[in-house]
């Protein structure tokens, strides 16, 4: 069966295909639009369609709209509460539930020759949940959705046996985990929907000395739900507008949030082992990109693995309604092969690309090696290898690598991405050099959704990547999937005694990663990096930048 599935309705928008059971191509039209996050998510923006990275994964399996069995649509709008019903009170939602409605034939004209009855509606919550527990290693799972919201509910808690989705809980809204954490990032000044990980990132600077206050309003039920009712952040903290200096206050209501969201979910996480005895828990929904709290749903809670889907975000569920339908039509599906689902580019065509750009360029014997001594002497490397990832972490694909040795690297990389110097930046460490250095979260960490505590004889060898209060957000390298990457980090062992790269997202400020070699070439244009490694080529920037000791 070949099915496409399409992320529309909030964020993210996004597209996938699946092809006999296999995941063969997701992306996210962010990608392609050169728009961060594809679009706003308001309203009246729902009826767009993630056009071009849904044309590319027909594209890519040389499928045309006509052949497809099946188009999954990640929100179905016959589940709507009213506004009303809802307790949202958001009159949008009219507006979202016409386009919704509207999405088959909005489909059916965006790809000439599909057919308006393929497009099949999956429940916003088990196309998150399929993004985990069908797409994890184990097949067998429970499976946990934390989301701002679906159609009319927050979260979903269930279990996936031999493929088989059991839902067992669901919060209802206005209860919203997720809501509160943007209603947070919005009186703290960010983007909403967009920024909730700078939250993150403040808290670690805070106590969370109201937590007392904020018990009452957010909490487990005791029967798999929660409550989180309004609660007047002003009480703390004012309102910060965009760019305002925060305070010491701010720092602590985001600590505040932070702890009894990770105390609610324990709380959930504990009550869906009680019903399963699973060994693993599987993760999906947009509050699963919280990686603090994911370790201590790791470290704390009862399951002995837990596996997050690495789009957790909406994206995801473009993969995790593709899979759902796959399923149900009669596949057998198959676990995600990793996160380099999206774009990927042959030598010639990169050649081509730095031809037509003509900029000088050199094929090194070791493209590792040259890039791991640019990295030693403490230059700057935008690294551009394979297919790009799905989700929002730069994995070794598109990512922007530093010396993680000199504290002096965590403001120059903030500055080459023109973003805030609160926010950390993490490291990549070959897996088996992973747990004499880094402990608490779990090892493997492939998909860098969880922290790790560094161990302290360490903290001061890699300063870049220590957090404020010793931890940082590890990704593990497997040689055996990921040769090119693990080479690399090999090489700049040899070179520093460090088995350790700083490994950030391949964009400047505002703008979506890297995808193509032509979006490659425009950031290295514009930045101030050393070295760009594209496919076996290097370009060098004719005048390095000034190097701090
Ligand atoms: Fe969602």
């Amino acid at each position: 069966m070949k099915v496409l599935g399409i992320n529309a309705i909030y964020h993210d928008p996004a597209a996938a295909l699946v092809v006999d059971g296999r995941v063969v191509a997701a992306a996210e039209e962010e990608r392609f639009s050169r728009r961060k996050h594809g679009k706003r998510p308001l309203p009246w923006s729902a009826w767009e369609l993630p056009e071009l990275s849904a044309a590319w994964c027909l594209a890519e399996a040389g499928i045309s709209p006509d052949e497809l069995d099946a188009v999954a649509y990640s929100f179905d709008p016959a589940l709507m509460s009213t506004p009303e019903q809802s307790g949202l009170f958001d009159d949008g939602d009219v507006m979202r539930k016409m386009y919704a409605e509207k999405a088959p034939s909005f489909l059916a004209h965006a790809l000439p020759g599909l057919a308006e009855e393929k497009v099949r509606y999956v429940q916003h919550h088990v196309a998150h949940a399929a993004s985990a527990g069908l797409a994890a290693p184990e097949s067998s799972n429970s499976v946990l959705v934390l989301d701002g919201r679906g159609e009319a509910h927050s979260h979903l808690a269930g279990r996936y046996v031999d493929g088989q989705l059991e839902v067992l809980a669901g919060q209802a809204l206005p209860h919203s985990l997720g809501l509160l954490y943007e209603d947070l990032t919005d009186h703290l000044g960010f983007l909403r929907s967009s920024d909730e990980f700078k939250v993150m990132a403040m808290a670690s600077f805070g106590k969370p000395r109201f937590v007392g206050e904020l018990a009452q309003a957010v909490r487990a039920t005791g029967d798999g739900g929660f409550r989180t009712e309004k609660v007047d952040f002003a009480e703390f903290a004012p309102r910060l507008r965009a760019g305002d200096e925060w305070t010491q206050d701010h720092a602590d209501l985001a600590a505040s949030v932070q702890q009894r969201l990770e105390d609610v979910l324990l709380d959930l996480v504990r009550w869906l082992h009680a019903r399963t005895g699973d060994q693993v828990l599987t993760l999906a929904g947009g509050t699963a990109l919280n990686c603090v709290a994911n370790t201590r749903i790791a470290a704390e809670g009862p399951f002995d693995e837990v596996w997050v889907q690495p789009a957790a975000g909406d994206a995801g569920t473009a993969l995790g309604g593709a899979l759902h339908v796959a399923r149900a039509l009669g596949d057998v599906t198959q676990p995600m092969p990793g996160a380099d689902l999206g774009r990927g580019w042959s030598d010639e065509e990169i050649e081509a690309v730095l031809v037509t750009a003509s900029v000088d360029y050199e094929r090194p014997r070791d493209v590792a090696d040259t890039v791991a001594e640019t990295l030693a002497s403490n230059g700057i490397v935008a690294w551009f290898q394979g297919r790009s990832e799905f989700g929002p972490r730069a994995l070794g694909h598109r990512s922007l690598l530093a010396h993680p040795g000199y504290e002096a690297n965590l403001e120059r990389m903030n500055d080459v991405k023109g973003r805030e110097q609160f926010r950390p930046v993490a490291p990549m460490v070959l897996l088996e050099r992973a747990p004499q250095i880094f402990s608490r979260g779990p090892i493997p960490s492939p998909y860098m959704l969880f922290v790790h505590d560094v161990a302290p004889e360490w903290r001061d060898r890699i300063p870049t990547v220590t957090h404020v209060d010793g931890t940082a957000r590890i990704q593990t390298v497997d040689r055996a999937d990921e040769p090119l990457v693990a080479r690399m980090l090999e090489c700049f062992e040899r070179r520093t005694g460090l088995p350790i790269v700083v490994n950030t997202s391949l964009n400047t400020a505002g703008r979506p990663m890297v995808d193509d070699p032509r979006d490659a070439l425009e950031c290295f244009g514009s930045a101030p990096v050393d070295l760009l490694a594209i496919g076996p080529f290097v370009v060098r920037r004719p005048k390095a930048t000034p190097r701090p000791a």
